[in-house]
């Protein structure tokens, strides 16, 4: 390592790298430089950067095969790291986030970490961001500001940004010039190296930066604290469709499956230790598989292997209506502990949009897959995501969205404004649609949506449903919610003791966003003995 202060220009060695390309700070200087770090004085701090994001990197699918680590363990000077200390998370974003949250706490655990509500006692706070949307990105600004505030009160507080976020390098730059109290950004695909980063940033007092932009390796067993009755587990990670408008296959790097043996016997000892529900998990989980040299095995064969497993419900999410083959229709219609529920992304209605989309399927092809899957479970519920406003989306080709909208009969969707993605193509196509007309068209598209959900709700009246009871109500604590097969909100009142178990509801009553109903006492007590 060299001591003396250089000009980034100085950096020679070929096995340590200059990243002044990446920001634009003039007076940068190298501290200090080895395999792997370089450190730079900008405006008074230290920034030790290992990798910055690289968009094009990111993008970036090569041959080479996927490598899966079984050896993770935390470094021995870490293991005692956070006795004594607390931690606390901040996670937005989709289910994938909250999973990895999940990971990351039971890392921080075993380093001895304790987990707070109490902002003011944590040692350590970490945002786990997305970047799907710019509002996304927004909060996560306004809650750094919030933040400075306190690491001016606690010097000591190691404050950390992760997740989608910390993939881009806008981002990353920002941090640099706008928020330098930061001490910690660290990508998705360097989250098991948490441990080391964190002695770094610690001990060093730099900010340190460490992102993986192109990567295609599993890391296996790493711990996860997971709470309640419900479970998620990874089946894939990374994303190759290269939806135009999307960030994520760049912020998550290439699909890549994790090895059936490893789901399924994560997926029994899940069913060993009594959860109720497992969530199946990956961008695009129809495309598992797809990546196995070795072997012939995709997402239908996962799922009817999963199916025999003793644990009472299973989920996925969530679905590429491309690779939805039929093999996979034939499995879930044999229910079972599979949840006939499937969140099944369209976007648009109309083939021009999907064409610019590149979605790789048209408006036909969709609805004659939905066709398939009502005709083998007339008793599906559909949901999907939806966009509005996507640059140069006319009049005629919403009313195309809402015209399919109607012909699908979706219980409920996610809907969203067009948000331009920095990097990705759409974000260079002309955002044409002025704001209060893409409200304009999202208010029309929830309302027609609404009318379907009551209607569909409404269907339920004096149905019993099979409730798995998640605990009380957000709104009124005498009041039990919990989920049907078909993954509705079911509101009805009983004693405490039901959480946690499975019990039949009539339903009375119903709303566009849950059902209310009464609960059966005969079965449960059938149930509560077994
Ligand atoms: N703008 C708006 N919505 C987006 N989504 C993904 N990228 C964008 C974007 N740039 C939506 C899609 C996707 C869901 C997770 O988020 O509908 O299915
Ligand atoms: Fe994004 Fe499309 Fe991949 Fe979904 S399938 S994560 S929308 S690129």
């Amino acid at each position: 390592m060299t001591k003396e202060s250089r000009n980034t220009s100085d950096l020679k060695s070929d096995k340590v790298k200059d990243y002044s390309k990446y920001f634009d700070f003039s007076d940068a200087k190298v501290v200090s430089q080895e395999e792997g770090k370089t450190t730079y004085r900008i405006k008074g701090r230290n920034i030790q950067i290992n990798s910055q994001p690289d968009f094009k990197e990111g993008k970036r699918r090569g041959k080479e095969s996927i490598e899966v680590h079984y050896d993770f363990g935390i470094p021995q000077d870490m293991k005692e790291f956070g006795k004594g200390r607390f931690y606390q998370i901040v996670t937005y974003g989709c289910q994938m986030n909250e999973h990895d949250t999940e990971t990351i706490k039971g890392m921080l655990e075993q380093m001895g970490y304790q987990s707070t509500d109490d902002r003011k006692v944590a040692d350590i706070i970490l945002l786990n961001t997305c970047a799907v949307r710019e509002n996304a990105e927004d909060k996560v600004f306004g809650e750094l500001g919030h933040l400075k505030h306190l690491k001016i009160e606690k010097p000591s507080l190691i404050l950390g940004v992760c997740g989608c976020m910390s993939q881009e390098e806008g981002v990353v730059n920002r941090i640099m010039t706008k928020h330098p109290f930061v001490d910690l950004i660290f990508g998705t695909h360097n989250i098991h190296r948490l441990p080391v980063l964190l002695k770094d940033a610690s001990f060093n007092r730099e900010m340190v930066i460490e992102v993986w932009s192109k990567e295609g390796n599993i890391i296996e067993n790493m711990p996860k604290k997971r709470e309640g009755i419900k479970a998620w587990v990874n089946i894939m990670y990374g994303c190759d469709k290269f939806c135009t408008y999307c960030i994520v296959p760049y912020t998550r790097g290439k699909e890549r499956s994790r090895r059936p043996e490893d789901v399924i016997a994560e997926v029994r000892d899940l069913a060993r230790q009594g959860f109720k529900e497992i969530m199946l998990l990956g961008q695009n989980v129809n495309a598992y598989g797809k990546d196995f040299e070795d072997i012939e095995y995709r997402f239908g064969d996962l799922m009817a292997d999963v199916s025999k497993i003793d644990i009472p419900r299973v989920r996925f999410t969530t679905s590429h209506p491309r690779d939805f083959d039929d093999h996979l229709i034939e499995v879930l219609a044999k229910k079972g502990n599979l949840m006939e529920h499937i969140h099944l992304p369209v976007q648009s209605g109309s083939n021009e949009i999907l064409k610019r989309m590149s979605r790789k399927y048209t408006r036909e092809l969709y609805l004659e897959l939905v066709g398939k899957i009502k005709a083998v479970m007339p008793d599906v519920v559909l949901t999907t995501d939806i966009i509005v406003g996507f640059p140069g989306e006319t009049d005629e080709q919403f009313e195309d969205t809402l015209a399919l909208v109607r012909e699908v009969g979706y219980d409920s969707a996610y809907t969203f404004i067009y948000s331009p993605r920095e990097g990705t193509p759409a974000a260079d196509m002309k955002d044409d649609i002025p704001a209060e007309v893409k409200k304009q068209r999202l208010y029309r598209l929830n309302d027609t949506l609404n009318e379907y959900s009551k209607a569909s709700n409404d269907r339920l009246k004096g149905q019993t449903l099979e409730v798995l009871v998640e605990g009380e109500s957000k709104n009124n604590e005498q009041v039990l919610a919990g989920r049907s097969r078909t993954n509705k909100l079911v509101h009805f009142e009983g004693p405490k003791e039901l959480i946690g178990q499975f019990v039949q509801v009539r339903i009375t009553e119903t709303q566009t966003f849950y059902i209310k109903g009464e609960w059966i006492h005969e079965t449960v007590s059938l149930q509560l003995g077994s």
